[in-house]
């Protein structure tokens, strides 16, 4: 550009600059949010008229102190698709905080937002964004917190971002960013999350001191210990910093003393802020926490939606707790995924966010009625749950020794301790009280739906507690069951996909298997072939009566072969193909209760028998039980 040029060019910048001073007020910022709500299509109502004060009375607006600018905007689920019309937002300048998050927003990163030269956060999290980030960052010098996460961005990631020396958290995950990571030695960065990309190359020094997570799903080389990184991305990636890493129910570690409303509501509201509308205050912002706090409650666009605490516990809630509990990934299941909320006092609840809801609030509330009223020591109690449109959460305890499926398939070898029989016994005779007892509820017609090892909790007495009952009946037809799940389904269900009491015994009999063989229903063998735990325990039977069938961490405890049979004997019985020759579930009970019993006081100090009872061959698994047992 030539002297004269560069002249003109900055006469008229600097023009610019003085009129955009002049004339930027609270009217403008209002005209520049009109202009952006009528231009972008939405699926839920904003209340903007347009003479109400934009400042007092706005949905999700705020105003600096005097009351002369906008500086925070947040609209969150608010439905917004399409491309966001330009030269609307761009003209709030004075903006510091921008929440799009969790809409439906598609087209480019907008070019023009590099005029919000004042944003401190930006959250844009789960959209649909796509193309490539702007090249250079450095015209948002203050920029803290940036989620970008679970958008469609692609391109690299750009290396202007390590000039960002206020930003404290970044979060890029899952998106098609490729290309190296750039050096990001920024001081004051706490939380980074690039999972679940396509990077390459090395984790850069200075990012060392990330936990590994945090770059899991990329096609990292290998020399940064990196671990092993998971494959390909999940269908439909959930926020969460801890996500991915657990697939299935594993980890669990802290005790819950008492009732916890207060906990459930922090973890409910954590998880309905920070995981599902992706929200700032979780991912993030730990400098932001009194602001994201402030505006939280006024975030909710439907005020009437609340959570619904069950009784029995009394709650004093605070959101500030609530920004600072931490979410973590327990499991994805069927109807959905299930976190560990932990709060800082140590309490810890457990929510689960149900996806495809397939009935109505009125519906929805009634089930839970049911299923919160149920008062046993072996049903896991429900606290809390909340509806929304775009959200149901369930809150339960937290069981500190995880579900039996963390105690069964967690972890074997090193220096675990294998769960004894005495113990699996009372995790089966709780388990069948529990359900019996779900069974009677609302006339009888009350189904689990859902059992489980990952569903059954151990109670302070030591017997199994079932959980996240009756989800069925909330979502019709039954969504497909998630992979380990599926073996636990009883055959007519995969038909007709509805549940029933005899599916629910189908469904507790693979549980007994699982408890006696340590298997999983579906696991892969070495030569990754699929193996049925049903179908497995039926041909070993079948072929020949030995012990292999039992878990080896069982085959040290000396006299209970016979009760293992009694045991087998049962569970074989429940999973028959035809749902009328299962047993009842009061019959399960009071037969697995006998289990022992039957064998107190005249059990055979020898331990010759068992060589017999386990190694006769029988074609009739119907007897094989009771025949096997010494006379
Ligand atoms: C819009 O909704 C908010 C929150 O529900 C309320 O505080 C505000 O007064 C409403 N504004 C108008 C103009 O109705
Ligand atoms: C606007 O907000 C003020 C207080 O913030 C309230 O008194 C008034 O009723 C609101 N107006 C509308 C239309 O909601
Ligand atoms: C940006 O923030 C600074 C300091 O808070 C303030 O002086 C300035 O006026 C703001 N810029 C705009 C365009 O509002
Ligand atoms: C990024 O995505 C856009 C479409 O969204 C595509 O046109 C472009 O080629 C992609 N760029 C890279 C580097 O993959
Ligand atoms: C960082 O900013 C400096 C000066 O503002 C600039 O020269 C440099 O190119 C920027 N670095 C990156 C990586 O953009
Ligand atoms: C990061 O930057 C600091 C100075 O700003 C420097 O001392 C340090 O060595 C850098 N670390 C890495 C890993 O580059
Ligand atoms: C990951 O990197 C390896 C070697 O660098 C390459 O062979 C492989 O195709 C890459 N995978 C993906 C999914 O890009």
């Amino acid at each position: 550009m030539s002297k004269k040029g560069l002249f003109i060019f900055s006469a008229i910048f600097l023009v610019g600059t003085l009129q955009s001073q002049v004339t930027a007020g609270i009217e403008e910022d209002k005209q520049a949010l009109l202009d952006f709500l009528h231009n972008i299509p939405h699926s839920h109502p904003l209340n903007w008229t347009k003479d109400s004060s934009v400042c007092k009375n706005w949905t999700g607006v705020t105003c600096n102190k005097d009351q002369s600018r906008v500086v925070n905007l947040r609209l969150p689920g608010l439905g917004f698709h399409g491309l966001i019309p330009p030269n609307t937002l761009s003209r709030l300048s004075a903006l510091e905080i921008l929440s799009l998050r969790s809409n439906s927003i598609s087209g480019p990163f907008p070019s023009d937002f590099s005029e919000l030269v004042n944003l401190t956060s930006l959250y844009l999290q789960f959209n649909k964004f796509s193309g490539p980030l702007p090249s250079d960052f450095s015209v948002w010098k203050k920029l803290s917190v940036i989620d970008l996460s679970n958008n469609g961005f692609n391109g690299t990631i750009p290396s202007s971002i390590s000039n960002l020396t206020h930003l404290t958290a970044l979060n890029l995950a899952n998106n098609l960013f490729s290309g190296n990571v750039p050096d990001l030695n920024i001081s004051s960065l706490q939380e980074l999350n690039l999972a679940n990309n396509y990077l390459t190359g090395s984790v850069p020094q200075s990012l060392n001191k990330f936990p590994s997570w945090v770059f899991s799903g990329n096609n990292f080389s290998s020399e940064n210990a990196m671990p092993p990184a998971l494959p390909g991305r999940p269908p439909n990636a959930q926020p969460s910093r801890k996500t991915r890493k657990l697939s299935e129910p594993a980890i669990l570690s802290i005790a819950i003393g008492g009732c916890v409303l207060a906990f459930a509501l922090v973890a409910l509201l954590m998880i309905f802020c920070y995981l599902n509308k992706g929200d700032e205050s979780g991912f993030v912002a730990k400098p932001h926490k009194k602001e994201s706090s402030k505006k939280g409650a006024s975030e909710s666009q439907d005020k009437s939606n609340r959570l619904s605490f069950f009784e029995g516990c009394s709650f004093a809630f605070d959101l500030e707790d609530l920004l600072r509990a931490s979410a973590e990934v327990l499991g994805k299941g069927t109807f959905g995924t299930t976190y560990k909320a932990a709060l800082e006092d140590a309490t810890t609840m457990v929510v689960k966010r149900l996806k495809e809801v397939t009935v109505g609030k009125r519906e929805f509330e009634q089930q839970m009625e049911i299923v919160g009223g149920i008062k046993h020591e072996n049903v896991a109690a429900l606290r809390a749950y909340y509806y929304s449109k775009d959200e149901k959460l369930m809150v339960y305890d937290f069981y500190d020794q995880g579900s039996v499926s963390a105690m069964l398939h967690g972890k074997r070898g090193e220096g675990r301790t294998p769960i004894d029989w005495e113990t699996r016994l009372r995790i089966a005779i709780g388990a069948s009280r529990g359900i019996a007892h779900i069974h009677t509820q609302n006339d009888g017609k009350l189904i689990h739906g859902n059992i489980r090892a990952s569903n059954v909790f151990l109670n302070s007495k030591g017997y199994g507690c079932i959980s996240d009952i009756g989800l069925v009946t909330l979502m019709s037809p039954m969504p497909p069951p998630a992979m380990r799940a599926a073996g636990y389904r009883a055959p007519e269900v995969n038909d007709t996909r509805k549940a029933s009491h005899a599916s629910d015994v189908y469904s507790f009999g693979v549980l007994l298997l699982e408890l006696l063989t340590g298997k999983s229903p579906v696991h892969a063998t070495g030569t990754e072939q699929v193996v049925h735990l049903v179908r497995w325990v039926n041909s070993v039977v079948r072929e020949e009566w030995t012990a292999e069938v039992f878990d080896v961490e069982l085959l040290k405890y000396p006299n209970i072969e016979e009760e293992m049979v009694e045991m087998l004997q049962l569970g074989m019985e429940c999973v028959a193909r035809m749902p009328e020759q299962r047993p009842n579930i009061l019959d399960v009970v009071k037969r697995l209760e006998e289990v022992r019993q039957v064998n107190t006081g005249n059990r055979p100090s020898s331990d010759s028998k068992s060589e017999l009872s386990l190694s006769t061959p029988k074609s009739d698994t119907k007897e094989m039980g009771t025949s096997s047992l010494p006379q």
